[in-house]
């Protein structure tokens, strides 16, 4: 069996806004095996930032935002710590990689100072030994010249560097589980293939959880073992990559393949686009959320809600007509 390093038990998470409360992540639950890169995909709007924001619990919950629901990590729950203990687990066991490494990189120091800060507090290091295991880490990631790299500030790098000095930074007290949430959508395309491998070989060689979330279903193929699809808050089908691309089930996930350009580089006819638009939070549909772009909605589907059902193997889905079919 393998071993859950991290569980998500029926997230909710619900913002309080002007215009009241909006659920964002409504019911969601996965696992992340030791080890094992796990995809989230899903179009812009979907709740994968939202997802993995909650996880690290990164909205105040006094002002923002509430959670309910459970996350385990290594079988304890961290929804139910303390802010100060959280404070240990974020960015030490749980790290967290984004999408603009500018922005979250601070101009004013060194990328040495900022991973020799992490490694100083998270593991107690002297002054020389953090600066030896920082040059490591940036020859880790791949920084060319990592001796001289070390004391440059985040402007003298490039947007791959930066990125991969970002991953430097999360890596440096080696946690148990990564989320990166869509780390190469600001990257051109070989850039992004550089650092897709760079995740690929850290997860193997440090044994890391992964969670990766991207829009980018080919880059779900390369990397990923298993894959989550979210619509509109919800996992609306799960399951193994290979069986997910060979026999997409929710007419969600199909449309997301359809629109895969293919391999060659030539769009397929003109890029199939699913119809419409995720909704807002403010006017989620009744019944299935799907129903109103979903080319074989019947009554049911807008009436009724359907439940994320296992079909077969690891896979599940959330579609009356797929559950109906079996
Ligand atoms: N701080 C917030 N307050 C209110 N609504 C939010 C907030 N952050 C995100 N949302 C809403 O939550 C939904 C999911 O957003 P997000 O998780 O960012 O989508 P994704 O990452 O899949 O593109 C969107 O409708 C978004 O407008
Ligand atoms: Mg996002």
């Amino acid at each position: 069996m393998a071993e859950k390093i991290l569980e998500v038990k029926n997230l909710c998470t619900t913002f309080r806004t002007e215009r009241g409360t909006m659920r964002a992540v409504d019911g969601v639950s996965f696992h992340i095996n030791k080890g094992e890169i796990l995809g989230v995909v899903g179009e812009s709007g979907c709740g994968k930032s939202v997802t993995s924001q909650s996880i690290l619990r990164l909205y105040d919950e006094k002002r923002t935002a509430s959670y309910e629901g459970d996350i385990l990590l290594e079988g304890k729950s961290v929804l139910s710590l303390k802010e100060k203990e959280m404070q240990a687990i974020r960015g030490y066991d749980i790290a967290m990689i984004f999408q603009d490494a500018l922005s979250s990189l601070n101009p004013v120091f060194t990328i040495g100072d900022q991973i020799m800060e992490t490694l100083r507090i998270h593991q107690n290091m002297d002054k020389e030994k953090a600066r030896e295991e920082t040059i490591e880490m940036l020859r880790l990631v791949g920084i060319p010249a990592p001796d001289k790299r070390v004391d440059q500030y985040p402007h003298e790098l490039s947007g791959g560097m930066r990125q991969r000095a970002m991953i430097a930074i999360a890596l440096a007290c080696h946690p148990k589980v990564l989320i990166a949430d869509e780390p190469t959508t600001a990257l051109d395309v070989t850039i992004q293939a550089q650092i897709m491998e760079l995740i690929k070989k850290l997860n193997e060689e440090l044994d890391m959880g992964v969670m990766l979330i991207t829009h980018d279903l080919a880059v779900v193929a390369e990397t990923c073992s298993r894959v989550v699809v979210m619509y509109l808050g919800q996992i609306v089908e799960e399951g193994d990559v290979m069986d997910l691309f060979d026999n997409p089930l929710h007419p969600y996930t199909n449309g997301l393949m359809r629109s895969i350009p293919k391999l060659d580089g030539e769009r397929q006819d003109r890029l199939y686009m699913i119809k419409g638009m995720v909704p807002l939070l403010s006017q989620i549909p009744k019944g299935c959320r799907f129903a109103p772009r979903c080319p074989y909605a019947t009554d049911k589907c807008r009436k009724e809600m359907p439940e994320l059902k296992t079909i077969e193997g690891n896979q599940k889905v959330r579609c009356f007509r797929v559950q109906e079919e079996v």
